[in-house]
């Protein structure tokens, strides 16, 4: 046993029974946005509020992105971290969606929702389903905050979860690695 050993679980790691607005509403730093932006055009944000959406269209807490119809969007969707698993199983159950990208903490890969909804299928010769490790930590924005402070960034980093549903549907192309420095 670890004596005077305190916990310093970042609040967006800590599991709850329910949502939780502390852990679910940090919100991607626009700057952060911006660069998915360019790559992927999204066209909604499907995980969000009035204050922190990065779309011009998104869904809410009231009008959810769960029951809302992804077909046809280029999806952006950083979903409430207490409850992960609802959101892979929107993005599965969305075949007619162009593009599906969700940003997931990248260390609770022992969790369920990454067992069962992203690891038999990532990146295998004709999934839908990519996933790409970000390079660094992302410092998320907590409600109402514009400055991050130098010790708030979390103790974790972040990994892209692709379902290129619009991908899967042209002819097969092979990809071939860039060694890049
Ligand atoms: C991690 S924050 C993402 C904030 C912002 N979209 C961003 O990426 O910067 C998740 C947001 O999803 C919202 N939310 C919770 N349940 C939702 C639901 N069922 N449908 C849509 N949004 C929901 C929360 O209120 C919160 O604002």
């Amino acid at each position: 046993m670890l004596v005077g050993f305190k916990s310093q679980n970042h609040p967006q790691q800590t599991r709850y029974a329910g949502s939780n607005p502390d852990v679910d509403d940090r919100a991607l730093p626009t700057e952060e946005f911006a660069k998915l932006d360019e790559r992927f055009k999204f066209s909604i944000d499907v995980a969000a509020s009035a204050e922190n959406t990065k779309c011009e269209r998104y869904c809410t807490a009231q009008v959810s992105g769960l029951e809302w119809s992804w077909k046809g969007e280029r999806v952006y969707c950083n979903p409430p971290y207490s409850d992960i698993l609802p959101w892979i199983r929107k993005a599965w159950a969305e075949p007619e969606a162009e593009i599906v990208v969700m940003l997931l903490p990248a260390n609770r890969t022992e969790q369920k929702w990454w067992q069962l909804g992203i690891e038999p299928y990532r990146d295998r010769a004709g999934s839908v389903l990519r996933v790409e490790f970000m390079s660094g930590r992302i410092r998320f924005l907590k409600p109402g905050q514009i400055v991050i402070g130098p010790n708030e960034r979390p103790p974790f980093g972040s990994v892209l979860c692709v379902w290129d549903w619009e991908g899967s549907r042209l002819p097969a192309h092979r990809t071939l690695f860039e060694n890049q420095d």
